[in-house]
């Protein structure tokens, strides 16, 4: 292992990163084998990127690492109390082999909201952006140029303290690992289908639904299981039983007859920046969007008359991706035929196609990370 000490000058974010390169790094062909299937979240790139935090030091420590195990005392908090948060975004190699991410300053301010909810530090943006960077910096080969495939970035902070009393850990991790990635769903983008969870719920009011915390994933595992029980792709989770709320990892959209697009409002929700994202491309070529609460019948009764057409999941994951079926324990809403997913795949290759670099990015959205 090759210990570069850090004379390097200050990154932008004024820190200055103390970089130890793998000697055991992946070669040009085993990185290769594993670009051209990567599948999602199977491998990881040879380094990851972590920082320190403690109340007296507040963020410190910036170190650039190989890629390996962390080492927690079993007493360490975050696997007691689940004081964790998350994020998940995407690299994007683009045609002139520049690499780039998507509105990443949207995940930095969303980290800080999830973080405030778990009593956990707040991360500057500035430092979540240079951690991105400098992952980047030694492990941007891993990011694929096949289309569709990118390196998925997963930051995430955790309660390291050891100390087994309830309360906010004073001494917290933050790490960014990176894995490349193709489409979320196995068999590419095909309508998928999902299954209503009636019996379990993934939020309730001050909860936790608005934050990227782990906990809510634990908890859409058991109804997610339910839902691949029923040949499902995903579960959908209602808010107090009656008002859709979005799927165990993304955000869920209504398409109706007029072309308007309906989505979920609540506080329990992760508010996603794919959907943010899509709903601005719609709404810039003319759709009404609306935010609003969507009871569980108004899609059954509007699927019936004809007047809500489709659905799509969306997610930095998924990407875009339309909803073929419903399925509930006692009824079923089918949207078949491809008027039902033609928007939704017009809208993934409009927003594809400004991540990827093929159209003009006129919101602003990309950020380059390799210089
Ligand atoms: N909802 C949940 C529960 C998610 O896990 C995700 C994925 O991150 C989303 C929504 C979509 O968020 P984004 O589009 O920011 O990835
Ligand atoms: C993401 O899309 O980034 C997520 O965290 C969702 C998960 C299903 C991988």
């Amino acid at each position: 292992m090759t210990v570069n000490l850090p004379l390097q000058a200050p990154s932008a974010a004024g820190l200055v990163w103390n970089v130890t390169r793998n000697d055991a790094a992946k070669t040009a062909e085993e990185r290769a084998a594993i670009l051209a299937d990567p599948g999602f979240g199977n491998h990881f790139t040879d380094h990851m990127v972590d920082l320190c935090w403690s109340e007296k030091g507040g963020w410190h420590r910036p170190r650039v690492s190989p890629y390996g195990p962390i080492q927690l005392e079993p007493s360490a908090a975050v696997l007691h109390y689940a004081q964790e948060i998350f994020e998940g975004l995407k690299a994007y190699r683009h045609g002139d082999g520049s690499i780039r991410t998507f509105r990443p300053y949207e995940n930095a301010a969303r980290m800080q909201r999830s973080a405030a909810r778990l009593a956990l530090p707040a991360l500057p943006s500035e430092i979540f952006i240079d951690s991105l960077r400098q992952l980047i910096a030694v492990d941007g080969d891993w990011v694929p140029s096949a289309p569709e495939t990118s390196l998925y970035l997963r930051p995430f902070m955790f309660a390291k303290e050891a100390f087994l009393g309830v309360r906010p850990a004073k001494k917290v991790a933050y790490y960014v690992i990176a894995s490349p990635a193709a489409a979320y769903f196995t068999g590419g983008v095909q309508p998928v289908s999902i299954w209503l969870s009636t019996k379990y719920a993934r939020a309730g009011k001050g909860g936790t639904g608005a934050a990227k915390t782990g906990g809510n994933y634990a908890s859409s595992l058991l109804p997610q299981a339910e839902a691949a029980e029923h040949g499902c792709h995903q579960v959908l989770f209602l808010d107090e039983g009656t008002y859709l709320e979005e799927l165990g990892g993304m955000n869920i959209v209504l398409v109706f007859k007029d072309g308007t697009l309906v989505t979920p409002e609540s506080d329990s929700i992760l508010e996603g920046i794919t959907r943010d994202s899509v709903l601005q491309l719609a709404r810039d070529r003319g759709h009404d969007v609306e935010s609003r609460k969507v009871t569980i019948d108004e899609w059954r009764e509007g699927a019936a008359s004809g007047d809500i057409v489709g659905a799509f999941a969306c997610g930095t994951a998924a990407v875009v991706t339309p909803i073929g079926r419903l399925l509930a324990e006692d009824f079923e809403i089918v949207h078949a035929g491809s008027a039902s997913s033609e928007l939704a795949l017009s809208l993934r290759e409009e927003l594809t196609g400004i991540q990827y670099g093929r159209l003009e990015d006129r919101h602003g959205w990309m950020t380059r990370l390799d210089a």
